[in-house]
């Protein structure tokens, strides 16, 4: 289980060996914190599970995209996940091995796919027959060999929120199992497509097993049945989608899903890809924001703070829960509050009734904010994106800047 990134000690909170309040005074807020040690813990115990088999963890970028993050996660061994070819440049950026990339989404342009091939990525998961031709086309134009796996949509219900929840028949992702043969058996015969995996991902924030073991079983009768027609497959790519616990939930443990994982495969001379975004950076990371003003109205109490929805998407788009904290001395009392920000919306709100005490200037820590926080961030109502800080022990390292108002308007024009 990943440990809390805050720690208490003497009344202070603290990450890694530096207090909170610190880092707000030195950088201001609303700025996203990720604790290195718990990014690398997680990554390598994930990593441990997979010691005897071959395997290459893929980190999903779209996660969160800094390059920080993903030059950390590149010396120690990380593929990538990535869905658009600026994801693949930041790889590149970020002393990434284009080697170890998988290519997965359903809408890859011309460019995107030229890209790819050009750095030799791994494999394309493709996900229609109209990209397998266009791969083909492009592949055979640049006179390169381009590697691919077929995204299977295995319709297993993940049991999570409808809006993350991608292997599912219905969802727009990968294609059903008769397709997938068909498209190897065309792949096959294409003199600028190489095989060279099967591929599947059935959502984000799953909480039981039980779907990743039904989707597995399910590629795995499809590969049997393609090595029986004389199609073989080097590797299968199970996805991400492990889930992290933001209240009440009860994810796997990363021991626990590897032992499911592994007793489905066992006996298997296949190598495993997984691409895993949340699970490793989701409680490594939090937001912390200020404190502007209390507001008492008649039927509600709002803390007014100084991030919102375009900072973190995550309650107003999915009525998602992060459990927020107040880290500052207070003596007001405890109250039910909404939790709000200044945007110009009802949806912006980053916590509800929540039982807490605040007051005008205390510093917020909203938890479990490292994955699709700043990824998914905005600049909705000309709102400066929020800065980035990685704390590493003792040190603290500014990893991206906060936007300033030039930035906010870069490419903007007035009319002649
Ligand atoms: N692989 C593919 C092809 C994906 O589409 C995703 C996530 C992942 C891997 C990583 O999934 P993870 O291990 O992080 O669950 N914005 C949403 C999550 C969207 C996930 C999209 N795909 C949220 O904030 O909950």
């Amino acid at each position: 289980m990943t440990e809390s990134i805050l720690k208490l000690k003497d009344g202070k909170f603290y990450i890694e060996n530096l207090l909170v309040e610190n880092i707000a005074k030195e950088f201001g807020t609303p700025s996203y914190i990720y604790s290195k040690k718990i990014i690398l813990d997680n990554y390598l115990d994930f990593k441990n599970q997979f010691n005897d088999i071959s395997h290459l963890i893929c980190f999903a970028v779209k996660a969160n995209p800094n390059i920080a993050i993903l030059n950390l996660l590149a010396k120690n061994g990380a593929g990538f996940d990535i869905v658009s070819s600026g994801e693949l440049r930041r790889v590149i950026a970020a002393e990434g091995d284009p080697k170890k990339v998988v290519f997965s989404g359903v809408g890859k342009s011309k460019e995107d796919i030229e890209l790819a091939i050009k750095h030799d990525i791994l494999t394309f998961n493709v996900e229609s027959e109209a990209e397998l031709h266009r791969i083909q086309s492009i592949a055979k134009k640049l006179s390169k060999v381009a590697s691919i796996s077929i995204r299977v949509n295995p319709d297993v219900d993940p049991k999570t929120h409808p809006y993350i929840s991608t292997g599912l028949k219905d969802n727009k992702f990968g294609v059903d199992e008769q397709n997938a043969i068909s498209m190897y058996k065309i792949a096959k015969d294409l003199d600028s497509i190489k095989i060279k995996g099967i591929d599947c991902h059935i959502g984000s924030q799953i909480t039981e097993l039980h779907p990743f073991e039904d989707s597995i079983k399910k590629l795995l009768t499809l590969l049997d049945h393609l090595n029986s027609i004389g199609i073989s497959i080097e590797h299968i790519d199970i996805g991400g989608g492990i889930g992290i616990q933001y209240s009440d939930e009860m994810p796997p443990t990363f021991a626990d899903y590897a032992k499911t994982v592994k007793n489905i495969l066992k006996g298997r001379d296949l190598k495993i890809i997984f691409e895993p975004g949340r699970a490793l950076i989701g409680k490594a990371g939090l937001l912390l924001a200020e404190v502007e003003y209390i507001k008492n109205n008649l039927e509600k109490n709002f803390i007014i703070i100084n991030a919102a929805m375009n900072d973190l998407m995550r309650p107003a788009l999915y009525g998602a829960f992060h459990e927020i904290i107040n880290l500052s001395p207070t003596n007001s009392e405890k109250k039910y509050y909404d939790i709000v920000g200044p945007v110009c919306e009802t949806g912006d709100f980053l916590g509800k009734d929540r039982l807490i005490s605040a007051e005008e200037g205390n510093i917020l820590a909203i938890l479990d904010a490292g994955a699709y926080g700043m990824s998914m961030s905005s600049n909705y109502n000309s709102r400066p994106k929020a800065s980035e800080i990685l704390v590493d022990d003792n040190k603290l390292h500014l990893i991206r800047c906060r936007e300033d108002f030039a930035e906010l308007i870069n490419g903007e024009q007035l009319l002649p």
